[in-house]
C-alpha cells in the first residue's frame, strides 16, 4: 500500500513527507518503525490512527523534559504513542493504558516486548471512563505526571474532569486530534466526509471549553492532527 503520512494537519503532503523523512524517520526507534509498518499492513487506511512519528517524538521529548514517571493513556490502538511514551520513561516508570480493543494492542505488543518496554505498561481492555473513576476511588488522585487522550471524541470533556483530579498540579493532559483534519475551522455547509462531520462539533466544543478553563494553562499545537496541552494549575 502507498505510504500515508499519518493524520497530519499540514495541507501540503510534500511538507508532511519532508518533515517525516528529513527529521522524524531517521531518528525513529527501530521497534516504533516496525510497529508502524505492522499497523500499516494490518489496518491499511486506518493505520493513520497512530500518531505520526514527529508527534511521537514531540511527546517523548516533553515527557523527558518533565521527568515524567507515571502516565495514563486513553486510546491505545496498536500502541505507537504508547511505545513512544514507554521509551521516554525511566526503567521504573509506569503507564496505565486503556482501550477496549485488545486485538489491536496485541498487534503492537511484540514490538513493545522487543523494545523491553512491556514491564512499564499495565494494559486494561475497558472503556476508559470506568477505569478513571476506579483509579480515583483507589486513591490515585494527583499521582500522574501526564495523560494522553486519543479516543472517543465525544467524551473528551468528561475525561477532562476526571484527569484534572488524577494528574498532579503542574502535570500535563494532552488531547489529540484537536484540529480534526482542519474541519474545526470549516463552515457547516462545507463538504466533508460523514466521519469528520460526525465528531467535529465535539472537538469544537472541547476547544472552546478548554480555552476558557481557568484551571489549566493551554497550548494548542498544529502538530499531527492538532494536539492540545493542558498544564494543571490548581
Ligand atoms: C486513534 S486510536 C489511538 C491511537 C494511539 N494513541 C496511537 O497513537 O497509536 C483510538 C483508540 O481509542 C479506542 N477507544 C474508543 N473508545 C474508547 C473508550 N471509550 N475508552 C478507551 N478507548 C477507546 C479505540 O478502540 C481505538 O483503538
Amino acid at each position: 500500500m502507498k505510504e500515508k503520512f499519518g493524520a497530519t494537519i499540514l495541507q501540503s503532503e510534500a511538507l508532511a513527507k519532508y518533515i517525516l523523512e528529513t527529521s522524524a524517520y531517521p531518528r525513529e526507534h527501530e521497534q516504533l518503525k516496525e510497529l508502524r509498518n505492522a499497523t500499516l499492513d494490518k489496518y491499511q487506511f486506518w493505520s493513520l490512527m497512530n500518531v505520526p512519528a514527529d508527534e511521537g517524538q514531540f511527546i517523548s521529548m516533553l515527557l523527558k523534559i518533565m521527568n515524567a514517571k507515571k502516565t495514563i493513556e486513553v486510546g491505545v490502538f496498536t500502541g505507537y504513542s504508547l511505545l513512544s511514551t514507554a521509551l521516554a520513561l525511566p526503567d521504573d516508570g509506569k503507564i496505565i493504558a486503556i482501550d477496549p480493543d485488545r486485538e489491536a494492542y496485541e498487534i503492537g505488543l511484540p514490538f513493545i516486548q522487543k523494545a523491553n518496554m512491556a514491564h512499564k505498561i499495565q494494559f486494561i481492555d475497558s472503556d476508559a471512563m470506568n477505569i478513571l473513576k476506579e483509579l480515583l476511588t483507589k486513591g490515585e488522585e494527583g499521582t500522574f505526571d501526564f495523560a494522553f487522550v486519543d479516543a472517543d471524541k465525544e467524551n473528551y470533556i468528561n475525561y477532562h474532569e476526571e484527569l484534572l483530579k488524577l494528574v498532579r498540579v503542574g502535570g500535563i493532559i494532552a488531547y489529540d486530534n484537536t484540529l480534526w483534519a482542519g474541519t474545526v475551522a470549516a463552515s457547516e455547509d462545507d463538504e466533508m466526509d460523514d466521519y469528520l462531520r460526525g465528531h467535529r462539533r465535539h472537538v469544537i466544543k472541547l476547544n472552546s471549553f478548554l480555552a476558557s478553563d481557568p484551571r489549566i494553562e493551554l497550548a494548542h499545537l498544529s502538530i499531527g492532527d492538532g494536539l492540545t496541552l493542558c498544564k494543571r494549575l490548581k
